[in-house]
């Protein structure tokens, strides 16, 4: 499906964005091995959670899906699950891959998990090492550095690990494995990335605990069912925060967001770049903090992002790539080479279609610098099938001149169903 944006004189609107992909993963997957019923509200629509779901079932596992965005999951425990009659497909999800694998190390079974050609070049020796040393048996396509994996688990013994990338999907495989090692599992996290798990996992009564950098997690505890109420995924309300800030008269309040403070860089972003931004409603929510977000049309600035602050925005820079070509002098993204792996190469992607619509974008082995503002123009652009690049083109298309024609389009679904329709009910004007 090809989408096209025409720019847009003003946005303006209340809007709500569907669950967070990654706490409802995690919900997915911890109730799949929890003792009793858990029910997940607000369970994010994205495809990504679809392959998580049908993944569970082909383990045994009975999810009901009583209504829209309800999950109800009736736990097994930590050794109920059962050995696939068939290889597991994570379809294009790096945290369906990752975490499931963490679970599988456990499981006294054969598994063999594939997914699609994005997710096939992804590089899996990052989990596959930690997982080995806990003494699971895990093979995977050149010398284990790529799906299919196959795993056979049991018998995990207790591991202390350093990560050697700033990654949660990593860290959070590793505290899974961790649940069915005898001992203490410590992970050391150097920079921080999104905790997710590690709230979860607390709140459903697993012995954890965070000192300082290290996470330590006791094994031979199956989590306790919980009731579980997802909010607005932040990396979803990115998209619509930055398209306030940048097209002219526009008032966007995204309602209902999970501001996590791992996740949420890109809002003391945008308000460094000079975004006018706030937050209202703060709340708690299952131990995860929720707000209203409220963004308007903005005088915007560069600025240099670097360091620990990178992980905590790592989904985002592709959108803030966008609000930088409008943003008054250079942006400089560095350390972020995490990016060059993601569901695409995002440096390149980012680099080579916001060039298409004018913008002044460089790509660095680790980063990329911007030189804003620039008047864009619409163009044919790729998504790469990549979901956050086709709506940070998608956004870039609304204040480019003309139309923006974006391919493979249907790609958003991976973590946004809904998200053109959801556009164009904030255009306002002609
Ligand atoms: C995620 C972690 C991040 C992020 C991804 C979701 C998660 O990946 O990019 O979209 O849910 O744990 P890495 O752990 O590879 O950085």
């Amino acid at each position: 499906m090809q989408a096209r944006i025409q720019q847009a004189r003003q946005l303006r609107g209340e809007i709500a964005v569907p669950g967070d992909k990654s706490i409802s993963h995690r919900a997915l997957i911890l109730g799949a091995v929890a003792e009793g019923r858990t029910v997940v509200h607000g369970l994010s629509p994205a495809a990504d959670c679809a392959s998580t779901i049908r993944s569970l079932q082909a383990l045994g596992l009975e999810i009901a899906l009583p209504e829209k965005n309800t999950a109800v999951v009736n736990g097994k425990g930590l050794l109920g699950l059962a050995e696939p009659a068939d290889v597991l497909d994570a379809g294009n999800s790096g945290t369906t891959t990752r975490l499931l694998a963490g679970l599988l190390a456990g499981q006294p079974f054969f598994t063999v998990v594939t997914g699609d050609d994005s997710l096939r070049s992804r590089p899996m020796d990052r989990i596959v090492k930690p997982l080995a040393q806990m003494g699971a048996t895990i093979l995977g396509r050149r010398e284990g550095r790529f799906l299919p994996l196959a795993i056979r688990g049991g018998n995990l013994k207790p591991i202390r690990y350093s990560l050697p990338v700033a990654s949660a999907q990593v860290k959070s495989c590793i505290l899974l494995a961790g649940m069915y090692a005898e001992g203490d599992t410590v992970v050391e996290e150097l920079e921080p990335t999104r905790d997710h798990t590690e709230r979860m996992l607390k709140a459903m009564d697993v012995p954890l605990k965070q000192k300082g950098k290290h996470i330590t997690v006791r094994g031979g505890w199956a989590p306790q069912a919980a009731n579980i109420v997802v909010p607005g995924d932040a990396s979803s309300a990115a998209f619509f925060l930055v398209a306030a800030a940048t097209v002219p008269n526009s008032a966007v309040t995204v309602t209902n967001v999970g501001i996590n403070p791992t996740r949420i860089g890109f809002i003391s972003t945008l308000k460094e770049m000079g975004a006018e931004l706030q937050m209202e409603n703060e709340r708690l929510e299952n131990g995860e903090p929720v707000a209203d977000i409220t963004c308007r049309t903005s005088s915007l600035r560069g600025i240099t992002l670097e360091g620990d602050i990178i992980p905590s925005l790592v989904d985002e820079l592709p959108i803030i790539a966008v609000a930088a070509t409008q943003a008054n002098g250079a942006m400089i993204v560095r350390n972020a080479a995490e990016l060059r792996v993601k569901e695409s190469d995002r440096i390149d992607a980012i680099v080579t279609e916001l060039s298409r619509l004018g913008a002044k974008i460089e790509a660095t082995p680790d980063g990329f610098v911007v030189e804003g503002p620039t008047p864009l123009r619409g163009a044919g652009c790729q998504s790469y099938r990549d979901h956050r690049i086709a709506m940070s083109l998608a956004v870039a298309g609304l204040v480019a001149k003309g139309d923006t024609v974006v391919d493979d389009a249907e790609c958003v679904d991976i973590s946004f169903p809904g998200f053109f329709d959801l556009l164009e009910s904030v255009r306002r004007g002609v």
